[in-house]
């Protein structure tokens, strides 16, 4: 009996060398396609799949479904690795592993593959993920193993079987694309001492090209969910994130130059273009700092961030941590209604207004008119009983205590 597989298939060269490559070392290949918003016609996809071998070419659209389950809750985190990275990439892998895993269950495969490398983050994220949900299936990573050295060896090998290469002229870059973001790696930018070539950038204008005046925009949020865009209300998250990238991608909002730690020790010089989520990021935080006490405040950025975006890079996202964290978000989150206003202007985003029901801002506290009411009496009380360690301190280094 034919062993069979259950492939995560982009269309590209690579993945459809390898539908052919596993047919031929003895699987039977059903191939799996996710629309994330990578902005792809994937009308094609099933056909291109058969004329590589596959027996059946699966393809889902899955773009509400990341935005609701993935991309909300690291918003809600305000998850940046290495706090810079919004996990784009990373928050994908997931969620395709989880359709791997069903339908690996539904038509009684004992295996699924990907495409990833055996350097990256991605073998991790997918492997960790589908183990997670079932131990038993086994996970194929044919680039670690293949014996193909270069791209022309693919191409001769996919024009031996007759598969389609695209005679487009290969970008130098490797691209990975969804809603939240585009992560962009290779060529020019392996040295880090260079700024980006223009060309790498695939979904912002450069901030130098940008409008010469800027745009305000409001976002509304209710209970932590983006749900409007200068009061015009949206039935899907994912609608919102992808008129947010071309609002903010117009004016070169969200381009991101870094060098990160990726989990198998290397450090690799990407970069990412984010603007839909990096607008999002900047608004869910001042809205946060407008209805949170200081002690919920500071707890949440002390421990949340950081720690949410290590477990969604390193593969952790099955796991109860993640469920633990969401929980106290989501408990945040059910103060985060509110209006946030925006000004994007050349590569920037800046929030510039805020107003919510649940504001804790007092004017008659805040203010140095007459309108004030806070006892400044209280003040001078607060100082000393709050200063006396210093105070303290200062005696006994000064000699000054005996
Ligand atoms: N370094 C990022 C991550 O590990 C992005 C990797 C995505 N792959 C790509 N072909 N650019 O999440």
């Amino acid at each position: 009996m034919k062993k069979r597989v259950i492939l995560a298939y982009s269309g590209g060269l690579d993945t459809s060398v390898m539908v052919r490559w596993l047919t031929e070392n003895g699987y039977e290949v059903i191939t799996y396609t996710a629309d994330v918003g990578q902005g792809e016609e994937l009308s094609e996809i099933p056909e291109k799949a058969r004329r590589a071998g596959a027996v059946e070419a699966i393809v889902e659209d899955l773009k509400e479904t990341f935005a609701e389950n993935y991309c909300l809750p690291t918003l809600k985190a305000l998850a940046l690795y290495e706090g810079k990275y919004p996990l784009t990439a990373a928050l994908s892998r997931p969620l395709i592993a989880e359709r791997l895993v069903y339908y690996a269950e539904k038509f009684n495969a004992d295996y699924v593959a990907h495409g990833s490398t055996g350097k990256g983050n991605d073998q991790v994220r997918f492997e960790l993920s589908v183990w997670a949900l079932n131990p038993d299936i086994e996970v194929l990573a044919p680039v670690r193993e293949w014996e193909f050295k270069s791209r022309e060896e693919q191409v001769e090998y996919a024009q031996r079987f007759n598969i389609p290469v695209k005679a487009t002229k290969e970008k130098p870059y490797s691209i990975d694309r969804n809603l939240w973001g585009v992560s962009i790696e290779c060529g020019p930018l392996e040295d880090p001492s260079q700024e980006p070539p223009e060309d790498a950038y695939q979904i912002t204008t450069s901030p130098e090209k940008a409008p010469d005046q800027p745009e305000y925009i409001t976002i509304g949020f209710e209970k932590g969910k983006p749900v409007s865009i200068n009061g015009n209300k949206y039935e899907n998250l994912y609608k919102l994130i992808v008129d947010l990238n071309e609002i903010a991608g117009r004016h070169g909002v969200g381009r991101i130059d870094m060098v990160e730690n990726r989990l198998v020790g290397i450090k690799s010089r990407e970069i990412y273009e984010a603007p839909g989520s990096i607008v999002l990021y900047e608004a869910y935080r001042d809205l946060l700092s407008l209805v949170l006490d200081r002690f919920t405040f500071h707890y949440f950025l002390t421990h949340i961030p950081h720690e949410y975006a290590k477990l969604v890079y390193e593969g952790l996202w099955f796991t109860p941590l993640r469920q633990a964290i969401d929980a106290f978000t989501n408990t945040l989150a059910e103060l985060a209604t509110g209006e946030i206003r925006v000004k994007l202007y050349k590569g920037s985003v800046s929030v510039v207004g805020r107003k919510s029901p649940n504001s804790l801002y007092i004017e008659e506290l805040a203010t140095y008119s007459e309108k004030d009411q806070f006892d400044q009496i209280a003040g001078k009380h607060f100082t000393k009983v709050w200063g006396l360690p210093l105070k303290v301190l200062g005696r006994v280094k000064t000699g000054k205590n005996r």
